[in-house]
């Protein structure tokens, strides 16, 4: 864990005295760990506590701004590769499934970009209330990873599940997390996102409801690893992730060649875009008129780009997506052979929740052996996070 930047919130609970042990084991692994505190959380542990075991300052109050040149929450929010909030406690969980940001903790969570883990501990029957349960929910679709409290003897007296994971556990976990996704420098991923758009006329055409977002994510998750990221974007409203090169097109031709053109550069290569399957075959040149009743429009196959990557790829790392609406994992498993792709992701769009245009998907991955990974209802840049961090694992045992 050295050098890995970890920023642990801790709420108003008695768990709190456990993670001061879990902050004092992320030191000795050599994570630079920076806690933020509740004020309730301050009853029950001190700031000093935190400060020793970390060697950094302790973060309370929103407005105690240490350093001018900066704006402490921001500062915090940017500074972290993970945040960890434990204990995680009715209140601050419910906090955060509704976006309040009333204090330090709550404030600088809602601008961070990092992934975060939540480790909840309350009462058993807090727990187990259908409100924080639905809290919790929201949670996990907003893409925050919970890690279940165990079952036992409860500080408050009762017995029952609502015990805050113990430290060691808990710094395995974070452990595990950053094992999780290989660092991917020197790796070059080509990424396409979006949908494409086929002229009709000079002001109308055929297109998709792709908005982009599950490609810029995975794009996002790539960069962030340290990959050399080339996004092929089709028109979105969408800006280019940090430190990610986009080129922009509009049509399956104009993807088609510039993917084929910078195929060879990559060791990695996404489709993410949805691509139109046909384009009018003689687009006008000028206004069609509404003469007639009806209209027919003739359409020809466009070029599939994943047919032809999967017969052009020498060393490439080939993944596509998969969107269906029945019998997903036969048609799935069916592009992956016939597209000789090394992964599916494959994502039912009839299915709220996934697919197109939000911020979330339910997703399965295929490889030619089987499932290799299954995400529930979560949001896309987990969904992608989780995606690099398969291909970074499956990248070192690929030639
Ligand atoms: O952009 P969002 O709003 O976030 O939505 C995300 C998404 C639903 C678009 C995404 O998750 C997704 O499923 N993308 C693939 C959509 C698609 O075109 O699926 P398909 O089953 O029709 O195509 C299979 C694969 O072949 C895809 O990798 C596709 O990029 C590729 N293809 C398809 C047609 C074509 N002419 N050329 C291709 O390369």
């Amino acid at each position: 864990m050295e050098g890995k930047r970890v920023v642990v919130g801790v709420a108003g609970g008695i768990a709190a005295f456990k993670v001061a042990g879990f902050v004092s084991q992320l030191a000795q692994r050599g994570a630079d760990v920076r806690v933020i505190m509740t004020r309730s959380a301050t009853q029950f542990v001190t700031p000093l506590t935190f400060q020793t075991l970390s060697r950094n300052h302790v973060a309370v109050d929103t407005f105690d701004e240490k350093d001018p040149s900066v704006v402490s929450h921001i500062d915090l929010a940017d500074h972290a590769d993970l945040f960890v909030i434990a204990p995680a406690t009715a209140n601050i969980i419910a906090k955060m499934a509704h976006g309040l940001a009333d204090d330090m903790l709550t404030t600088t969570l809602l601008a961070t970009q990092a992934p975060v883990m939540v480790a909840p501990a309350m009462n058993v029957h807090m727990y187990q209330n259908p409100v924080v349960q639905e809290n919790m929910d929201r949670l996990r679709q907003a893409g925050y990873r919970l890690i279940e409290p165990g079952s036992g003897q409860l500080a408050c007296g009762y017995v029952g599940q609502g015990r805050m994971e113990e430290p060691e556990n808990l710094a395995a976990a974070v452990e595990a997390f950053f094992r999780e996704t290989p660092d991917l420098s020197g790796k070059r991923f080509l990424v396409t996102a979006g949908p494409t758009r086929e002229p009709i006329d000079p002001v109308r055409y055929l297109s998709n409801r792709s908005s982009g977002k599950m490609g810029y994510a995975v794009a996002e998750a790539a960069a962030s690893k340290g990959a050399d990221v080339l996004l092929v974007s089709g028109p979105t409203e969408l800006s280019a992730p940090a430190g990610v090169r986009r080129v922009e097109v509009t049509t399956a031709e104009q993807m088609y060649q510039t993917v084929i053109g910078e195929m060879d550069e990559a060791d990695v290569i996404v489709k993410t875009a949805a691509v139109a399957d046909y384009r009018p075959v003689n687009p006008a040149e000028s206004k069609i008129k509404k003469n007639e009743e009806n209209m027919v429009l003739e359409l020809e196959k466009t070029t599939d780009i994943a047919e032809v990557i999967g017969k052009r790829k020498k060393h490439q790392f080939f993944v596509g997506f998969a969107a269906e609406t029945d019998r997903v994992a036969k048609y799935a498993q069916e592009k992956l052979s016939r597209k000789n792709m090394d992964l599916i992701v494959a994502n039912d769009v009839s299915r709220p929740g996934a697919g197109f245009d939000g911020d979330t998907n339910i997703v399965t991955v295929w490889d030619k052996e089987g499932e290799a990974l299954s995400l529930p209802q979560t949001s896309k840049r987990e969904v992608a996070r989780r995606l690099v961090a398969l291909i970074g694992e499956r990248l070192h045992g690929h030639r």
